[in-house]
């Protein structure tokens, strides 16, 4: 690709990446990723691993509804009473920056990936004591591999290369 497409790109993406959505905080300086289309959604979808690349994106985006109010999702979003998850999947756990964890968060010593982001939905409070988390969590492990999913599509995740 040359040069002045990457501009145009890099140009469109400052240009619509911080309008609509939920809310960007508007203070980025680094050009932001376009939000993945729908063809684009469907091949990171598939691209997961069993039972992920089974999953039901509108029925994780339903179950999302639960967290909305605590989270946002899109990249440079606020923090809430939650921390903005986007780039969650391998992050450390308490390593949104600006964000004021709980003890038990930021000492959890693990990174974030699908399985650890099950037994926490499942019950945050047996699953780190001490979080700050006041959410029952979600006791259905379809809901739970729906979210999961839909949060892979949408908080720019990108599947390892196969050889
Ligand atoms: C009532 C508000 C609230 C709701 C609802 C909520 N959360 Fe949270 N979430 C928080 C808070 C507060 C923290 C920080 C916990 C801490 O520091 O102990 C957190 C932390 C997290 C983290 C850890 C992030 C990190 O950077 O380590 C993840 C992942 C997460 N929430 C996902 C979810 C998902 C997915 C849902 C919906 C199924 C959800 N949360 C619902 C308030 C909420």
């Amino acid at each position: 690709m040359n040069r002045p497409v990457l501009i145009a790109l890099a140009g469109f993406c400052l240009a619509s990446c911080s309008e609509g959505g939920d809310g960007g905080d508007g203070a980025a300086s680094a050009p932001r990723r376009p939000a993945p289309t729908a063809p684009e959604k469907a091949a990171l979808l598939a691209a997961l691993p069993a039972p992920y690349n089974q999953a039901d994106l509108d029925n994780g985006r339903r179950v999302f509804a639960r967290c909305r109010s605590c989270h946002t999702i899109t990249e440079g979003g606020p923090n809430m009473t939650g921390p903005n998850l986007y780039g969650v999947f391998g992050r450390a756990a308490g390593g949104h920056p600006g964000y004021n964890y709980s003890t038990a968060v930021r000492q959890a010593g693990f990174t974030w990936d699908a399985d650890r982001l099950d037994h926490w939905l499942e019950n945050p409070r047996t699953f780190l004591k001490g979080t700050k988390m006041s959410f029952a969590g979600i006791p259905d492990a379809t809901d739970r591999r729906d979210v999961i999913a839909f949060l892979k599509v949408e908080t720019g995740y990108t599947p390892p290369a196969r050889p």
